[in-house]
Protein backbone atom coordinates (compact mmCIF):
# COMPACT_ATOMS: atom_id res chain seq x y z
CA UNK A 1 0.00 0.00 0.00
CA UNK A 2 0.92 3.50 -0.65
CA UNK A 3 1.23 4.72 3.14
CA UNK A 4 1.09 3.60 6.15
CA UNK A 5 1.90 6.30 9.02
CA UNK A 6 2.05 3.82 11.98
CA UNK A 7 4.87 2.03 10.14
CA UNK A 8 8.24 3.25 11.81
CA UNK A 9 10.44 4.82 10.40
CA UNK A 10 14.03 4.38 10.45
CA UNK A 11 15.70 7.38 9.36
CA UNK A 12 15.98 6.04 5.39
CA UNK A 13 18.71 7.29 3.47
CA UNK A 14 20.17 10.83 3.29
CA UNK A 15 21.51 13.46 0.27
CA UNK A 16 21.13 16.51 0.15
CA UNK A 17 20.13 17.03 -3.67
CA UNK A 18 18.18 13.60 -4.61
CA UNK A 19 17.82 13.85 -8.62
CA UNK A 20 15.68 11.60 -10.59
CA UNK A 21 16.55 10.86 -14.18
CA UNK A 22 19.40 10.50 -15.72
CA UNK A 23 19.27 12.36 -18.79
CA UNK A 24 20.87 15.90 -19.52
CA UNK A 25 18.74 17.88 -17.20
CA UNK A 26 18.98 15.53 -14.33
CA UNK A 27 23.02 14.81 -15.01
CA UNK A 28 23.90 18.79 -15.66
CA UNK A 29 21.76 20.05 -12.52
CA UNK A 30 23.79 17.34 -10.54
CA UNK A 31 27.11 18.47 -12.29
CA UNK A 32 25.92 21.94 -10.90
CA UNK A 33 24.36 21.28 -7.83
CA UNK A 34 27.89 18.88 -6.51
CA UNK A 35 29.51 21.76 -5.85
CA UNK A 36 28.03 22.87 -2.90
CA UNK A 37 26.80 18.90 -1.37
CA UNK A 38 26.09 15.45 -1.61
CA UNK A 39 23.93 14.55 -4.66
CA UNK A 40 21.89 10.95 -5.36
CA UNK A 41 21.05 9.87 -8.76
CA UNK A 42 18.38 7.50 -9.07
CA UNK A 43 17.47 6.16 -12.57
CA UNK A 44 15.11 3.56 -13.52
CA UNK A 45 17.56 1.52 -16.07
CA UNK A 46 21.09 2.14 -16.90
CA UNK A 47 22.18 5.68 -16.78
CA UNK A 48 22.55 5.58 -20.56
CA UNK A 49 18.49 5.12 -21.46
CA UNK A 50 17.54 8.59 -21.44
CA UNK A 51 15.32 10.52 -24.49
CA UNK A 52 18.79 12.26 -24.14
CA UNK A 53 20.67 9.65 -25.62
CA UNK A 54 18.47 9.50 -28.77
CA UNK A 55 18.46 12.97 -29.77
CA UNK A 56 20.10 13.28 -33.33
CA UNK A 57 19.54 16.67 -35.03
CA UNK A 58 21.29 18.85 -32.46
CA UNK A 59 20.35 21.45 -29.81
CA UNK A 60 20.34 25.59 -30.40
CA UNK A 61 22.39 28.32 -29.69
CA UNK A 62 23.19 31.55 -31.54
CA UNK A 63 26.68 31.98 -32.66
CA UNK A 64 27.20 33.37 -35.07
CA UNK A 65 25.38 36.79 -37.10
CA UNK A 66 23.46 37.48 -39.02
CA UNK A 67 21.73 35.02 -36.66
CA UNK A 68 20.79 36.73 -33.33
CA UNK A 69 18.70 36.28 -30.31
CA UNK A 70 15.94 38.34 -31.64
CA UNK A 71 15.70 35.93 -34.56
CA UNK A 72 16.01 33.16 -32.13
CA UNK A 73 13.04 34.16 -29.80
CA UNK A 74 10.43 34.94 -32.92
CA UNK A 75 11.24 31.62 -34.40
CA UNK A 76 10.40 30.16 -31.05
CA UNK A 77 7.38 31.84 -30.15
CA UNK A 78 5.67 31.68 -33.58
CA UNK A 79 6.43 28.21 -33.71
CA UNK A 80 4.67 28.32 -30.02
CA UNK A 81 1.38 29.52 -31.65
CA UNK A 82 0.68 32.74 -29.59
CA UNK A 83 1.01 30.02 -26.09
CA UNK A 84 4.82 30.86 -25.20
CA UNK A 85 6.23 32.46 -22.13
CA UNK A 86 7.84 35.44 -23.35
CA UNK A 87 10.28 35.23 -20.34
CA UNK A 88 11.12 32.05 -20.45
CA UNK A 89 11.78 32.19 -24.27
CA UNK A 90 14.16 34.78 -23.90
CA UNK A 91 15.73 33.74 -20.51
CA UNK A 92 16.87 29.98 -22.84
CA UNK A 93 17.91 31.94 -25.87
CA UNK A 94 20.01 34.01 -24.27
CA UNK A 95 21.40 31.75 -21.71
CA UNK A 96 21.96 29.38 -24.59
CA UNK A 97 25.44 30.09 -25.31
CA UNK A 98 26.54 30.12 -21.81
CA UNK A 99 25.34 26.52 -21.43
CA UNK A 100 27.09 25.22 -24.90
CA UNK A 101 30.24 26.78 -23.20
CA UNK A 102 29.28 24.40 -19.83
CA UNK A 103 28.55 21.63 -21.96
CA UNK A 104 31.81 21.96 -24.04
CA UNK A 105 34.06 22.00 -20.86
CA UNK A 106 32.29 19.03 -19.58
CA UNK A 107 33.87 17.33 -23.22
CA UNK A 108 31.04 17.62 -25.49
CA UNK A 109 32.27 17.49 -29.08
CA UNK A 110 29.97 19.81 -31.65
CA UNK A 111 30.98 19.28 -35.15
CA UNK A 112 33.13 22.17 -36.17
CA UNK A 113 33.41 23.22 -40.27
CA UNK A 114 37.41 23.24 -41.77
CA UNK A 115 37.58 26.45 -40.37
CA UNK A 116 37.07 26.02 -37.09
CA UNK A 117 33.34 27.58 -37.00
CA UNK A 118 30.79 25.42 -35.68
CA UNK A 119 28.94 23.01 -39.01
CA UNK A 120 25.23 24.26 -38.29
CA UNK A 121 22.89 22.79 -39.24
CA UNK A 122 19.27 24.30 -39.66
CA UNK A 123 15.66 22.38 -38.97
CA UNK A 124 11.73 23.17 -39.38
CA UNK A 125 10.54 26.76 -38.46
CA UNK A 126 14.75 28.40 -38.07
CA UNK A 127 15.26 31.17 -40.00
CA UNK A 128 18.64 30.24 -39.67
CA UNK A 129 21.19 27.77 -39.29
CA UNK A 130 21.91 27.24 -35.25
CA UNK A 131 22.00 23.96 -34.42
CA UNK A 132 25.11 22.69 -33.16
CA UNK A 133 25.18 18.68 -33.73
CA UNK A 134 27.82 15.50 -33.68
CA UNK A 135 27.16 14.33 -36.52
CA UNK A 136 23.49 12.48 -36.37
CA UNK A 137 24.12 11.81 -32.98
CA UNK A 138 24.07 14.65 -31.08
CA UNK A 139 22.39 13.31 -27.72
CA UNK A 140 24.48 10.50 -27.17
CA UNK A 141 27.56 12.84 -27.36
CA UNK A 142 26.11 15.36 -24.80
CA UNK A 143 25.04 12.14 -22.60
CA UNK A 144 28.60 10.63 -23.15
CA UNK A 145 30.31 13.75 -21.90
CA UNK A 146 27.90 13.90 -18.78
CA UNK A 147 28.28 10.56 -17.61
CA UNK A 148 31.64 10.71 -17.57
CA UNK A 149 31.88 13.34 -15.61
CA UNK A 150 29.26 13.05 -13.35
CA UNK A 151 31.08 9.24 -12.64
CA UNK A 152 34.47 11.37 -12.41
CA UNK A 153 32.29 13.70 -9.73
CA UNK A 154 32.90 12.68 -5.82
CA UNK A 155 30.06 13.81 -4.52
CA UNK A 156 27.84 12.27 -7.13
CA UNK A 157 26.32 9.01 -5.39
CA UNK A 158 24.26 7.01 -8.76
CA UNK A 159 21.83 4.23 -7.90
CA UNK A 160 20.89 2.55 -11.26
CA UNK A 161 17.98 0.23 -11.44
CA UNK A 162 16.31 2.57 -8.99
CA UNK A 163 12.69 3.60 -9.67
CA UNK A 164 11.20 6.54 -7.95
CA UNK A 165 7.95 5.04 -6.74
CA UNK A 166 6.15 8.57 -5.34
CA UNK A 167 7.48 11.66 -3.85
CA UNK A 168 7.13 12.46 -0.25
CA UNK A 169 5.56 15.19 1.48
CA UNK A 170 3.68 16.03 3.96
CA UNK A 171 1.01 13.66 3.30
CA UNK A 172 3.10 10.99 4.60
CA UNK A 173 2.88 12.63 7.47
CA UNK A 174 -0.48 11.81 8.02
CA UNK A 175 -2.01 15.22 6.92
CA UNK A 176 -4.52 16.36 3.94
CA UNK A 177 -2.89 17.77 1.50
CA UNK A 178 -4.40 19.61 -1.86
CA UNK A 179 -3.04 22.06 -4.41
CA UNK A 180 -3.86 24.22 -2.65
CA UNK A 181 -1.82 23.82 0.89
CA UNK A 182 -0.12 26.15 1.82
CA UNK A 183 3.65 25.39 2.43
CA UNK A 184 3.43 21.99 0.51
CA UNK A 185 6.88 20.84 0.40
CA UNK A 186 8.91 17.65 -0.77
CA UNK A 187 11.10 15.66 1.28
CA UNK A 188 12.74 13.42 -1.09
CA UNK A 189 10.90 10.20 -2.64
CA UNK A 190 10.52 6.45 -2.39
CA UNK A 191 12.36 4.81 -4.52
CA UNK A 192 11.82 0.76 -5.58
CA UNK A 193 15.38 -0.96 -6.00
CA UNK A 194 13.90 -3.29 -9.04
CA UNK A 195 16.74 -5.73 -8.39
CA UNK A 196 16.72 -6.40 -4.80
CA UNK A 197 12.60 -5.50 -4.19
CA UNK A 198 13.24 -3.11 -1.95
CA UNK A 199 11.50 0.05 -1.52
CA UNK A 200 14.56 3.10 0.36
CA UNK A 201 13.08 6.01 1.92
CA UNK A 202 15.27 8.58 -0.08
CA UNK A 203 15.37 11.59 2.18
CA UNK A 204 16.45 15.06 0.91
CA UNK A 205 17.19 18.82 1.22
CA UNK A 206 16.05 19.27 -2.43
CA UNK A 207 14.67 16.74 -4.76
CA UNK A 208 14.63 17.25 -8.66
CA UNK A 209 12.33 15.26 -10.98
CA UNK A 210 14.24 14.93 -14.18
CA UNK A 211 12.33 12.04 -15.58
CA UNK A 212 12.15 13.15 -18.95
CA UNK A 213 8.61 12.83 -20.85
CA UNK A 214 5.49 10.21 -21.79
CA UNK A 215 6.09 9.37 -25.38
CA UNK A 216 5.06 5.67 -24.73
CA UNK A 217 1.76 6.78 -24.05
CA UNK A 218 0.92 5.90 -27.66
CA UNK A 219 1.40 3.19 -29.61
CA UNK A 220 4.28 4.63 -31.67
CA UNK A 221 6.97 6.69 -30.43
CA UNK A 222 10.70 7.68 -31.08
CA UNK A 223 10.94 7.59 -27.05
CA UNK A 224 12.87 4.44 -25.77
CA UNK A 225 10.56 2.64 -23.74
CA UNK A 226 11.82 4.50 -20.54
CA UNK A 227 9.41 7.45 -21.09
CA UNK A 228 6.44 6.61 -19.31
CA UNK A 229 5.51 10.12 -17.89
CA UNK A 230 6.40 9.02 -14.33
CA UNK A 231 8.15 12.52 -13.28
CA UNK A 232 4.65 14.13 -14.50
CA UNK A 233 2.71 11.45 -13.15
CA UNK A 234 4.31 11.49 -9.59
CA UNK A 235 4.20 14.96 -9.03
CA UNK A 236 0.73 14.92 -10.13
CA UNK A 237 0.00 12.98 -7.39
CA UNK A 238 2.14 15.12 -4.73
CA UNK A 239 -1.10 17.57 -6.15
CA UNK A 240 1.48 20.08 -7.91
CA UNK A 241 -0.12 21.55 -10.98
CA UNK A 242 0.60 20.30 -15.05
CA UNK A 243 -0.29 22.17 -17.80
CA UNK A 244 -0.10 22.20 -21.62
CA UNK A 245 -0.56 18.21 -21.39
CA UNK A 246 -2.83 18.53 -24.46
CA UNK A 247 0.20 19.55 -26.64
CA UNK A 248 2.12 16.16 -27.61
CA UNK A 249 4.50 16.60 -30.36
CA UNK A 250 3.89 13.64 -32.97
CA UNK A 251 7.42 14.20 -34.85
CA UNK A 252 6.93 13.98 -38.49
CA UNK A 253 9.43 11.63 -40.25
CA UNK A 254 9.83 8.40 -37.88
CA UNK A 255 11.53 5.68 -39.97
CA UNK A 256 8.42 3.07 -41.17
CA UNK A 257 9.45 0.00 -39.85
CA UNK A 258 6.35 -1.99 -38.27
CA UNK A 259 7.09 -3.43 -34.82
CA UNK A 260 10.08 -1.82 -33.67
CA UNK A 261 9.79 0.03 -30.47
CA UNK A 262 10.99 2.83 -30.38
CA UNK A 263 10.38 4.10 -33.98
CA UNK A 264 13.34 5.07 -35.53
CA UNK A 265 13.83 9.09 -36.10
CA UNK A 266 14.98 10.58 -39.45
CA UNK A 267 15.97 13.79 -38.16
CA UNK A 268 14.25 16.74 -39.20
CA UNK A 269 17.86 18.05 -40.00
CA UNK A 270 17.86 15.77 -43.44
CA UNK A 271 15.01 18.20 -44.52
CA UNK A 272 17.29 21.46 -43.68
CA UNK A 273 19.61 19.53 -45.87
CA UNK A 274 17.35 19.06 -48.82
CA UNK A 275 15.23 15.96 -48.35
CA UNK A 276 11.95 16.11 -49.73
CA UNK A 277 8.85 14.64 -48.65
CA UNK A 278 6.72 12.23 -51.43
CA UNK A 279 3.83 10.44 -51.50
CA UNK A 280 4.23 6.80 -52.52
CA UNK A 281 3.40 7.55 -56.29
CA UNK A 282 6.74 9.68 -55.65
CA UNK A 283 4.86 12.92 -56.63
CA UNK A 284 5.83 15.88 -53.41
CA UNK A 285 3.01 17.57 -51.84
CA UNK A 286 4.04 19.60 -48.77
CA UNK A 287 3.64 22.23 -51.21
CA UNK A 288 -0.32 21.80 -50.78
CA UNK A 289 0.16 22.73 -46.71
CA UNK A 290 2.82 25.37 -46.19
CA UNK A 291 5.78 27.65 -48.41
CA UNK A 292 8.11 26.20 -46.43
CA UNK A 293 6.99 23.28 -47.67
CA UNK A 294 9.02 20.12 -46.85
CA UNK A 295 10.56 21.99 -43.71
CA UNK A 296 7.38 24.12 -42.73
CA UNK A 297 6.86 23.94 -38.85
CA UNK A 298 7.05 20.19 -37.24
CA UNK A 299 2.70 20.38 -36.83
CA UNK A 300 1.89 21.56 -39.92
CA UNK A 301 4.26 18.73 -41.69
CA UNK A 302 2.88 15.98 -39.31
CA UNK A 303 -0.80 17.19 -39.95
CA UNK A 304 -0.22 16.89 -43.78
CA UNK A 305 1.63 13.07 -43.56
CA UNK A 306 -1.64 12.22 -41.09
CA UNK A 307 -4.14 13.68 -43.83
CA UNK A 308 -2.40 12.45 -47.37
CA UNK A 309 -2.27 8.61 -46.02
CA UNK A 310 -6.10 8.79 -44.21
CA UNK A 311 -7.37 9.78 -47.77
CA UNK A 312 -5.01 7.58 -49.20
CA UNK A 313 -4.84 4.56 -46.86
CA UNK A 314 -1.45 4.05 -46.57
CA UNK A 315 0.43 3.52 -44.27
CA UNK A 316 3.62 5.69 -45.01
CA UNK A 317 4.93 8.51 -47.15
CA UNK A 318 8.47 8.44 -48.55
CA UNK A 319 11.34 10.76 -47.24
CA UNK A 320 13.35 11.56 -50.46
CA UNK A 321 17.44 12.22 -50.49
CA UNK A 322 18.75 10.51 -53.46
CA UNK A 323 19.19 13.57 -55.30
CA UNK A 324 21.83 15.14 -53.07
CA UNK A 325 25.88 13.58 -52.99
CA UNK A 326 25.89 10.12 -51.61
CA UNK A 327 28.79 10.99 -49.75
CA UNK A 328 27.57 14.12 -47.77
CA UNK A 329 25.07 12.54 -46.91
CA UNK A 330 26.83 9.43 -45.67
CA UNK A 331 28.90 12.41 -44.11
CA UNK A 332 26.06 13.91 -41.85
CA UNK A 333 23.62 10.87 -40.87
CA UNK A 334 26.04 7.93 -40.44
CA UNK A 335 23.66 7.10 -37.97
CA UNK A 336 20.29 7.01 -40.06
CA UNK A 337 22.61 5.25 -43.18
CA UNK A 338 23.86 2.59 -41.21
CA UNK A 339 20.45 1.88 -39.67
CA UNK A 340 18.59 2.35 -42.84
CA UNK A 341 21.10 0.00 -44.73
CA UNK A 342 20.65 -2.71 -41.83
CA UNK A 343 16.87 -3.09 -43.02
CA UNK A 344 17.93 -2.90 -46.48
CA UNK A 345 17.41 0.94 -47.66
CA UNK A 346 20.31 2.68 -49.13
CA UNK A 347 19.06 6.09 -48.72
CA UNK A 348 21.67 7.19 -51.53
CA UNK A 349 19.98 5.36 -53.97
CA UNK A 350 16.50 4.60 -52.30
CA UNK A 351 13.62 6.28 -50.96
CA UNK A 352 12.87 6.16 -47.06
CA UNK A 353 9.46 5.07 -46.12
CA UNK A 354 8.26 7.53 -42.96
CA UNK A 355 5.21 8.09 -40.88
CA UNK A 356 4.37 10.27 -37.38
CA UNK A 357 5.11 9.24 -34.10
CA UNK A 358 4.46 10.57 -30.93
CA UNK A 359 7.95 12.56 -30.00
CA UNK A 360 7.57 15.25 -27.21
CA UNK A 361 5.95 16.51 -24.23
CA UNK A 362 5.83 20.06 -24.69
CA UNK A 363 3.14 20.19 -21.36
CA UNK A 364 4.39 18.93 -17.59
CA UNK A 365 4.89 20.33 -14.38
CA UNK A 366 4.43 23.83 -14.08
CA UNK A 367 7.67 25.19 -13.04
CA UNK A 368 9.30 29.00 -12.46
CA UNK A 369 12.07 31.11 -14.31
CA UNK A 370 13.92 28.75 -11.31
CA UNK A 371 12.68 25.35 -12.10
CA UNK A 372 10.62 25.59 -8.98
CA UNK A 373 7.58 23.45 -8.69
CA UNK A 374 4.20 24.76 -6.77
CA UNK A 375 5.96 22.76 -4.17
CA UNK A 376 8.33 23.74 -1.98
CA UNK A 377 11.81 22.10 -2.11
CA UNK A 378 11.24 20.30 -5.64
CA UNK A 379 12.20 21.45 -8.86
CA UNK A 380 11.42 20.11 -11.97
CA UNK A 381 13.56 20.19 -15.04
CA UNK A 382 13.88 18.76 -18.60
CA UNK A 383 11.33 17.27 -20.62
CA UNK A 384 8.82 16.51 -17.40
CA UNK A 385 8.58 20.45 -16.78
CA UNK A 386 6.73 23.17 -18.43
CA UNK A 387 8.75 26.12 -18.58
CA UNK A 388 6.29 28.14 -20.84
CA UNK A 389 9.24 28.23 -23.28
CA UNK A 390 7.29 25.79 -26.17
CA UNK A 391 3.88 27.06 -25.68
CA UNK A 392 1.69 24.92 -28.24
CA UNK A 393 4.58 23.62 -29.90
CA UNK A 394 8.03 23.15 -29.24
CA UNK A 395 10.80 24.70 -32.28
CA UNK A 396 12.87 22.10 -32.93
CA UNK A 397 16.23 21.22 -31.17
CA UNK A 398 14.81 23.54 -28.83
CA UNK A 399 13.98 21.12 -25.53
CA UNK A 400 18.02 20.06 -25.07
CA UNK A 401 19.11 23.33 -24.47
CA UNK A 402 16.19 24.36 -22.16
CA UNK A 403 16.90 21.08 -19.89
CA UNK A 404 20.56 22.31 -19.46
CA UNK A 405 19.24 26.16 -19.27
CA UNK A 406 16.96 25.29 -16.21
CA UNK A 407 19.40 22.75 -14.50
CA UNK A 408 21.71 25.63 -13.77
CA UNK A 409 18.65 28.25 -12.81
CA UNK A 410 17.76 25.10 -10.54
CA UNK A 411 20.96 24.38 -8.94
CA UNK A 412 21.96 28.10 -8.39
CA UNK A 413 18.71 28.93 -6.79
CA UNK A 414 18.39 25.77 -4.34
CA UNK A 415 22.43 26.55 -3.84
CA UNK A 416 21.21 29.81 -1.69
CA UNK A 417 19.12 28.31 0.52
CA UNK A 418 20.45 24.86 1.05
CA UNK A 419 21.92 25.83 4.04
CA UNK A 420 18.84 27.07 5.92
CA UNK A 421 17.11 23.51 5.27
CA UNK A 422 17.04 20.23 7.40
CA UNK A 423 16.02 16.97 6.36
CA UNK A 424 12.30 16.02 7.43
CA UNK A 425 12.05 13.68 10.21
CA UNK A 426 9.19 11.31 11.12
CA UNK A 427 8.84 9.71 7.39
CA UNK A 428 7.53 6.06 7.89
CA UNK A 429 9.26 3.35 5.58
CA UNK A 430 7.20 1.87 3.04
CA UNK A 431 4.26 -0.46 4.14
CA UNK A 432 4.10 -3.85 2.60
CA UNK A 433 1.60 -5.17 4.71
CA UNK A 434 -1.80 -5.84 3.11
CA UNK A 435 0.19 -6.54 -0.17
CA UNK A 436 0.68 -10.27 -1.88
CA UNK A 437 3.60 -10.71 -4.74
CA UNK A 438 2.93 -9.32 -8.02
CA UNK A 439 -0.40 -11.28 -10.15
CA UNK A 440 -1.34 -11.72 -13.62
CA UNK A 441 1.95 -9.77 -14.39
CA UNK A 442 -0.15 -10.31 -18.50
CA UNK A 443 -2.44 -7.73 -17.50
CA UNK A 444 -0.59 -4.94 -16.81
CA UNK A 445 0.87 -5.47 -20.23
CA UNK A 446 -2.86 -5.81 -22.16
CA UNK A 447 -3.72 -2.97 -20.22
CA UNK A 448 -0.28 -0.77 -21.04
CA UNK A 449 -0.90 -1.68 -24.94
CA UNK A 450 -5.04 -0.95 -24.68
CA UNK A 451 -3.90 2.40 -23.21
CA UNK A 452 -1.47 3.11 -25.97
CA UNK A 453 -4.23 1.97 -28.79
CA UNK A 454 -6.63 4.50 -26.78
CA UNK A 455 -4.33 7.32 -26.79
CA UNK A 456 -3.31 6.07 -30.95
CA UNK A 457 -7.43 6.15 -32.11
CA UNK A 458 -8.73 9.24 -30.12
CA UNK A 459 -6.02 11.63 -28.91
CA UNK A 460 -3.92 11.55 -31.82
CA UNK A 461 -2.82 14.31 -34.14
CA UNK A 462 -6.65 14.98 -35.18
CA UNK A 463 -8.56 15.22 -32.58
CA UNK A 464 -12.17 15.83 -31.77
CA UNK A 465 -14.67 16.57 -28.88
CA UNK A 466 -16.52 12.86 -29.00
CA UNK A 467 -12.93 10.57 -29.66
CA UNK A 468 -11.79 12.75 -26.42
CA UNK A 469 -15.19 11.72 -24.36
CA UNK A 470 -14.68 7.92 -25.78
CA UNK A 471 -10.49 8.07 -24.66
CA UNK A 472 -11.71 9.24 -21.21
CA UNK A 473 -14.55 6.49 -20.52
CA UNK A 474 -11.94 3.70 -21.74
CA UNK A 475 -9.14 5.07 -19.44
CA UNK A 476 -11.60 5.13 -16.50
CA UNK A 477 -11.28 1.20 -16.40
CA UNK A 478 -7.91 1.21 -17.23
CA UNK A 479 -7.16 3.52 -14.05
CA UNK A 480 -9.41 1.37 -11.98
CA UNK A 481 -7.96 -2.14 -12.85
CA UNK A 482 -5.00 -0.30 -12.09
CA UNK A 483 -5.43 1.02 -8.76
CA UNK A 484 -6.87 -2.05 -7.66
CA UNK A 485 -3.88 -4.05 -8.73
CA UNK A 486 -1.72 -1.63 -7.22
CA UNK A 487 -3.20 -1.52 -3.65
CA UNK A 488 -3.27 -5.27 -3.18
CA UNK A 489 -0.12 -6.16 -4.54
CA UNK A 490 3.97 -5.13 -4.01
CA UNK A 491 4.71 -2.23 -6.28
CA UNK A 492 6.82 -3.81 -9.62
CA UNK A 493 8.56 -1.45 -12.54
CA UNK A 494 5.97 -2.75 -14.80
CA UNK A 495 2.84 -1.68 -12.56
CA UNK A 496 4.34 1.61 -11.70
CA UNK A 497 4.66 2.45 -15.21
CA UNK A 498 1.49 1.50 -16.14
CA UNK A 499 0.01 3.49 -13.23
CA UNK A 500 1.89 6.26 -14.35
CA UNK A 501 1.12 6.22 -17.62
CA UNK A 502 -2.96 6.01 -16.85
CA UNK A 503 -1.87 9.74 -15.35
CA UNK A 504 0.08 10.95 -17.91
CA UNK A 505 -2.94 10.08 -20.34
CA UNK A 506 -5.45 11.19 -18.07
CA UNK A 507 -3.85 14.60 -17.91
CA UNK A 508 -3.95 14.99 -21.91
CA UNK A 509 -6.93 13.59 -22.18
CA UNK A 510 -8.58 16.15 -19.60
CA UNK A 511 -6.70 19.01 -20.65
CA UNK A 512 -6.95 18.72 -24.34
CA UNK A 513 -11.03 18.85 -23.43
CA UNK A 514 -10.94 21.98 -21.66
CA UNK A 515 -8.58 23.67 -24.81
CA UNK A 516 -11.73 24.68 -26.74
CA UNK A 517 -9.47 25.98 -29.81
CA UNK A 518 -7.32 24.13 -32.52
CA UNK A 519 -3.86 25.88 -31.94
CA UNK A 520 -0.50 24.26 -32.32
CA UNK A 521 -0.18 20.75 -31.28
CA UNK A 522 -3.55 20.45 -30.28
CA UNK A 523 -6.19 19.95 -33.16
CA UNK A 524 -9.50 19.06 -33.04
CA UNK A 525 -12.32 19.39 -35.70
CA UNK A 526 -14.89 20.57 -33.42
CA UNK A 527 -12.98 23.80 -33.70
CA UNK A 528 -10.95 24.36 -36.42
CA UNK A 529 -8.33 26.77 -36.77
CA UNK A 530 -9.03 30.51 -36.97
CA UNK A 531 -7.80 32.01 -40.44
P1 LIG B 1 15.55 12.18 -20.48
O1 LIG B 1 16.77 12.39 -21.26
O2 LIG B 1 14.48 11.39 -21.10
O3 LIG B 1 15.96 11.50 -19.10
C1 LIG B 1 14.96 11.05 -18.21
C2 LIG B 1 15.59 10.12 -17.23
O4 LIG B 1 14.68 9.82 -16.18
C3 LIG B 1 15.98 8.78 -17.83
O5 LIG B 1 17.25 8.47 -17.33
C4 LIG B 1 14.95 7.81 -17.26
O6 LIG B 1 15.40 6.50 -17.14
C5 LIG B 1 14.73 8.44 -15.89
N1 LIG B 1 13.48 8.07 -15.25
C6 LIG B 1 12.22 8.19 -15.75
N2 LIG B 1 11.33 7.78 -14.83
C7 LIG B 1 12.03 7.43 -13.73
C8 LIG B 1 11.68 6.91 -12.45
N3 LIG B 1 10.41 6.64 -12.11
N4 LIG B 1 12.66 6.65 -11.56
C9 LIG B 1 13.95 6.84 -11.88
N5 LIG B 1 14.35 7.32 -13.08
C10 LIG B 1 13.39 7.60 -13.98
N6 LIG B 1 15.71 17.53 -28.47
C11 LIG B 1 16.54 18.45 -28.97
O7 LIG B 1 16.67 19.55 -28.42
N7 LIG B 1 17.27 18.18 -30.09
C12 LIG B 1 17.17 17.00 -30.76
O8 LIG B 1 17.85 16.78 -31.75
C13 LIG B 1 16.28 16.02 -30.26
N8 LIG B 1 16.14 14.84 -30.89
C14 LIG B 1 15.36 13.88 -30.32
C15 LIG B 1 15.32 12.62 -30.90
C16 LIG B 1 14.62 11.60 -30.29
C17 LIG B 1 14.57 10.24 -30.94
C18 LIG B 1 13.94 11.85 -29.08
C19 LIG B 1 13.18 10.75 -28.40
C20 LIG B 1 13.96 13.10 -28.51
C21 LIG B 1 14.67 14.12 -29.11
N9 LIG B 1 14.74 15.39 -28.55
C22 LIG B 1 15.57 16.33 -29.08
C23 LIG B 1 14.09 15.68 -27.27
C24 LIG B 1 15.13 15.58 -26.15
O9 LIG B 1 15.95 14.47 -26.38
C25 LIG B 1 14.48 15.43 -24.80
O10 LIG B 1 13.46 16.33 -24.62
C26 LIG B 1 15.53 15.65 -23.71
O11 LIG B 1 16.61 14.78 -23.93
C27 LIG B 1 14.92 15.42 -22.36
O12 LIG B 1 15.94 15.38 -21.40
P2 LIG B 1 15.56 15.03 -19.91
O13 LIG B 1 16.83 15.00 -19.14
O14 LIG B 1 14.46 15.89 -19.46
O15 LIG B 1 14.91 13.56 -20.00
C1 LIG C 1 15.23 15.78 -34.96
O1 LIG C 1 16.43 15.55 -35.02
O2 LIG C 1 14.47 15.87 -35.92
C2 LIG C 1 14.64 15.96 -33.62
C3 LIG C 1 14.90 17.32 -33.17
C4 LIG C 1 14.04 17.62 -32.00
O3 LIG C 1 13.14 16.85 -31.67
O4 LIG C 1 14.26 18.67 -31.41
Amino acid sequence: MYLCVLNQPTGGMKTDYLVIGSGAAGLSFALKAAENGEVTIVTKGEMVEANTNYAQGGICSVTYAPDSFEKHIEDTLVCGAGKCDREAVELVVRSAPEQIEELIRWGTRFDKTPDGQFDLHREGGHSEHRILHHADLTGAEIERALIESVKAHPRITILEHHFAIDLLTQHHLGEIVTRHTRGLACFGAYVLDTETDEIKTILAKFTVVAAGGCGNIYNTTTNPTVATGDGIAMCHRAKAITKNMQYIQFHPTALYHPGERPSFLITEAMRGYGAILKLKNGKEFMDKYHPMKSLAPRDVVARSIDHEMKIRGEEFVYLDVTHLPADETRKHFPNIYEKCRSIGIDITKQKIPVCPAAHYCCGGVEVNSHGESSIRRLYVVGESACTGLHGANRLASNSLIEAVVYADRAAKHAAKSIHKVEFQEGIPDWDFEGTAEAEEMVLVLQNRRELQAIMSNYVGIVRSNLRLERAMKRLAIIWQETEGLYNRTKPSRELCELRNMTAVAYLTIKQARECKESVGLHYTIDYPPQK
